[in-house]
């Protein structure tokens, strides 16, 4: 049988894809992962293969030969298949979506997918554009498409040129990458979807600029995506991939009202209507969820329209896609069109692939295609065409009916109760920091290129090129490089380490340029000569700022600090100094004193540098001398306060060591928090600072009191009312799965129970004991969990209210439930007896009252 050979061929993919599988996986109809699959299963079901469906017919292959007759399909007599066709309005017109989906670094780096994988994507598929002018295709990723463009011959770019004017080839959502929608800040997302449409607009115009956004295979949707990358950016439409099983379930069902699984999307509250965009969540069931009922990989399942031949499977071919255009019609709400997007993962190229050992063809899926579609058309029961998400779109908004309003985001994204996609909020966390820090200095780079008027050729750093260039700036390369990163297998987190390197690297030397871009803009408004001011970012072991580490500034009696402010308000920020010697006082640019002040510098931290020692092959004097090279020449921190920096502006302050800095230098030794703790722990249970008393901080409006004992925030003062709120805050935690599915740097998938988070830092006893009163051991896999109702931020825009397990604007919000999971934490008398949650003790379900955890 065909399908046996179908899954012996995938056999290699599969074990490559094997993370990704579990996840995309094969979907039930309500789009809910299938678990405990076979691997033979799990692959058919990932191929979308043609014998999924049980034929309405009976096949021409099975039946008689002799008394058959004429097979039920004839081919054309000239072999030339009609793909002319466009939309017929009474019928169900099923939009045929090409597309590749090229990771812009996962498994392996961008630069490895492209030169192995995504080049021959795009060369084969632009040869098999242009030989049919009805075939389309769409591509994401410009990040891909522009190192294809430096490196094709001038014809191959005509060619592409004339498929883009001709609309056979469209940009959709244009990007440098397919970003991820959970870490990055909005200022990230705007920068690096602007490189990629400014690529598409220098070598395309303006006709090209992308029409739609396709996030089809990031893990959750925020709202700020909906409103500033699609609405406020021009788009009109938004696709993806995966959504909520529950939220697909009710959507699938039709149930609370729903229909299907389009919507518009208002996503801020601030703009309302004016800001809405069309969204919707492919219907596909295939891998990723976001490729179809059907794929042509390998030599299996392909379209035999020949009588004369073995295998014919034409007639069969016809029935699955009549079936699959009823059913999907059946769960849509404007039942005349629907968009099936046709392809996954680094599809469409003519290679072998390298590390799958399968031969995805462009060749492939279009003469396949070509055949369907024109014996579809032929049979008339429904209407197939090559279309794109923005000719589906023009469809949509010709229907005469309303759709669904929703202004809730897609987040957190689940497959099934215990299998979330919101392990990777917190992977790689030194990536997400330094994508974010590299976009903040991006910005900063930006303004002071235009306020000085600095040009790369002044700047005379070039950065060794990491990505393909777009513009003539001493910025363009570190854009690129964070943009890249940007990606939702970049600082998401959910990469191999090498590729998570492979980031880092990128960013760090592109940032190199742009900080002497800094330096010399700068420099110029402050009327200092060439050279004058230095960064302490990191690019090398010894000048580290988050580790403590600054050449800049250590050994130094006196400095001066410049601190821009690239936001449109004024702003106060503390800065953070290492500096040699402990007595030290600021002023700022006209000279009076700034709040200052100096901590020592822990042990612990000023061992840090020595991380970077790699004494593989050196002497005992090598290694000493290499110690004595990293070696911290900072012993203090300076803090210091940088009041009402200017809008859009720059600021100066002057740090001097006071005279007796020598002495004080030698005089406070390092506090050795680890050690006293230790010892207190050792002598009692008791917290450390068991005999402290309350401490109280203030502000205008509040007071805070934080219990002396435990160091917790005890209670609140509202000081213009009077009203004093008590609180107690404790952390919950969900345990870790330790079977399949578990806990990941994708996915949290908790066990089912829940309880305080055990707590080992030797300053606080553990929270949770067992009910002998030992403590629990802190070795578990977790999740930490903060509240039962809170407010998160979209990109670091507006707010979104988060419930757990309520009802929402008439939907379920979809969190794991809490009676199963937290341990009972809306009894609220049991949650403030850790004892008894740690003996395991459950409590009964209601309604949730306790909000915190
Ligand atoms: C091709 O198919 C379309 C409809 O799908 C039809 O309108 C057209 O007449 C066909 N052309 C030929 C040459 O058969
Ligand atoms: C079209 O396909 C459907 C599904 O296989 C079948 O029931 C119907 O008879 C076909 N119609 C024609 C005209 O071939
Ligand atoms: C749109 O639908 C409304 C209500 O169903 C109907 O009254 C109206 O005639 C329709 N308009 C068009 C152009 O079909
Ligand atoms: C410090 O920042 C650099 C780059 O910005 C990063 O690679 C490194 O991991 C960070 N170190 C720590 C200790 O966070
Ligand atoms: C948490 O998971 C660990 C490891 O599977 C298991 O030993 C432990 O019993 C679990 N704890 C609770 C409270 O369920
Ligand atoms: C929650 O409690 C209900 C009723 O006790 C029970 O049926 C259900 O299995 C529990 N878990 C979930 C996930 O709802």
């Amino acid at each position: 049988m065909s399908e046996i050979m179908i899954v012996r061929r995938l056999l290699p993919t599969l074990a490559l894809l094997a993370q990704r599988v579990r996840a995309n996986g094969c979907h039930d109809a309500a789009g809910k992962v299938i678990t405990g699959l076979a691997q033979p299963e799990e692959s058919f079901c990932t191929a979308g293969a043609l014998g999924e469906e049980t034929p309405t017919i009976e096949l021409f292959r099975h039946k008689d030969p002799k008394t058959r007759g004429e097979a039920p399909y004839p081919f054309p007599p000239d072999r030339k298949y009609n793909t002319s066709g466009g939309p017929v309005s009474g019928k169900i017109n099923v939009h045929l979506v090409p597309h590749t989906h090229d990771d812009t670094g996962w498994q392996v780096t961008v630069d490895q997918y492209f030169a192995s994988e995504v080049f021959y994507v795009i060369d084969t598929v632009i040869t098999t554009l242009a030989a049919d002018p009805n075939r389309k295709f769409i591509y994401v990723e410009t990040a891909f498409f522009a190192r294809w463009w430096e490196q094709a011959p001038d014809e191959k770019r005509a060619t592409a040129t004339r498929l883009v004017q001709r609309r056979q080839l469209e940009f959709i959502n244009g990007g440098w990458c397919m970003h991820d929608e959970a870490s990055p800040l909005w200022t990230a997302m705007v920068d690096q979807t602007t490189r990629g449409h400014q690529f598409i607009f220098k070598h395309f115009g303006p006709e090209a600029a992308p029409k739609g956004t396709w996030q089809i295979d990031p893990f959750g949707h925020s709202n700020t995506q909906a409103w500033l990358l699609s609405a406020e950016a021009g788009m009109e439409s938004l696709f993806w991939g995966r959504m909520d099983w529950q939220d697909r379930t009710m959507r699938y069902e039709r149930k609370q009202g729903t229909n299907g699984f389009e919507w518009v999307w208002q996503g801020s509250r601030s703009l309302g209507s004016s800001a809405q965009t069309f969204a919707g969540n492919l219907f596909g069931r295939g891998a990723g969820g976001y490729s179809s009922w059907f794929s042509f990989e390998g030599s299996g399942a392909q379209v035999n329209d020949d009588p004369a031949l073995f295998d014919y499977n034409v007639d069969q071919w016809v029935d699955k896609f009549v079936q699959n255009a009823r059913e999907q019609a059946s769960h849509t709400q404007d039942a005349e069109h629907q968009i099936w997007a046709l392809g996954s993962d680094f599809q469409y190229q003519n290679a072998d692939q390298p590390r799958s050992g399968i031969r995805v063809h462009a060749d492939q899926w279009y003469r396949n295609l070509d055949k369907l579609i024109h014996y579809v058309n032929l049979n008339g029961s429904v209407n197939a065409f090559y279309s794109t998400p923005s000719l589906y779109v023009d469809q949509k908004k010709r229907w005469n009916g309303t759709y669904e309003l929703r202004t809730d985001d897609i987040f957190p994204l689940a497959d099934d109760s215990h299998n979330y996609w919101s392990g990777y909020f917190t992977s790689r966390p030194a990536l997400k920091r330094q994508v974010r820090f590299a976009t903040g200095v991006l910005a900063s780079a930006r303004q002071l290129e235009v306020v000085t008027q600095t040009t790369a050729k002044e700047v005379d750093r070039p950065s060794a090129k990491h990505a393909p260039v777009v513009g003539s700036s001493w910025t363009d390369s570190f854009e690129g490089t964070v943009g890249v990163a940007t990606h939702h297998d970049g600082m998401s987190g959910t990469e191999r380490q090498d590729v998570t390197d492979d980031y880092a690297m990128r960013i760090s030397s592109s940032q190199k340029e742009v900080e002497a871009g800094i330096g010399l803009a700068v420099s110029k408004l402050l009327k200092l000569e060439r050279g004058a001011v230095s960064h302490c970012h990191c690019h090398a072991a010894d000048d580290c700022l988050n580790i403590s580490v600054c050449a800049a500034t250590t050994g130094k009696d006196a400095f001066t600090i410049a601190a821009w402010n690239p936001l449109a308000h004024s702003v106060s920020e503390v800065a953070r100094i290492p500096v040699s010697g402990g007595r030290w006082s600021v002023t700022d640019g006209v000279g009076r004193a700034v709040p200052s002040q100096v901590v020592p510098l822990d042990e612990r931290t000023k061992e840090l540098p020595l991380l970077y020692l790699n004494s593989f092959g050196l002497s005992t004097r090598q290694v000493a001398e290499a110690k004595a090279r990293l070696e911290n020449k900072a012993d203090h921190v300076l803090m210091v306060a940088l009041e009402s920096l200017p809008p859009v502006g720059l600021a100066t302050f002057h740090a001097a060591a006071d005279a007796e800095s020598t002495v004080a230098r030698a005089a406070p030794p390092p506090v050795d928090v680890a050690g006293e703790a230790a010892q207190a722990g050792e002598a009692a249970e008791a917290p450390a600072f068991a005999e402290a008393a309350d401490t109280v901080v203030e502000s205008d409006v509040f007071s805070l009191t934080f219990d002396g004992a435990s160091g917790l925030l005890k209670s609140l003062t509202n000081k213009r009312s009077g009203a004093t709120t008590a609180l107690a805050i404790s952390w919950g935690w969900y345990n870790s799965s330790v079977g399949e599915p578990r806990s990941e740097c994708v996915f949290m998938c908790p066990d089912g129970t829940a309880g305080p988070i055990p707590v080992d830092t030797p300053w606080l006893p553990p929270v949770a004991r067992h009910s002998d009163g030992r403590p629990m051991p802190n070795n578990w896999g977790k999740e930490v969990i903060a509240g039962h109702t809170w407010y998160t931020d979209s990109n670091g825009k507006e707010m979104v209210k988060r419930a757990g397990a309520s009802l929402k604007d008439g939907e379920v919000e979809f969190m794991e439930p809490l009676n199963e999971t937290m341990c009972g934490c809306n009894d609220i008398h049991a949650a403030r007896r850790p004892s008894a949650l740690a003996a395991g003790r459950k409590l009964q379900s209601g309604p949730a009252v306790f909000s915190f955890w």
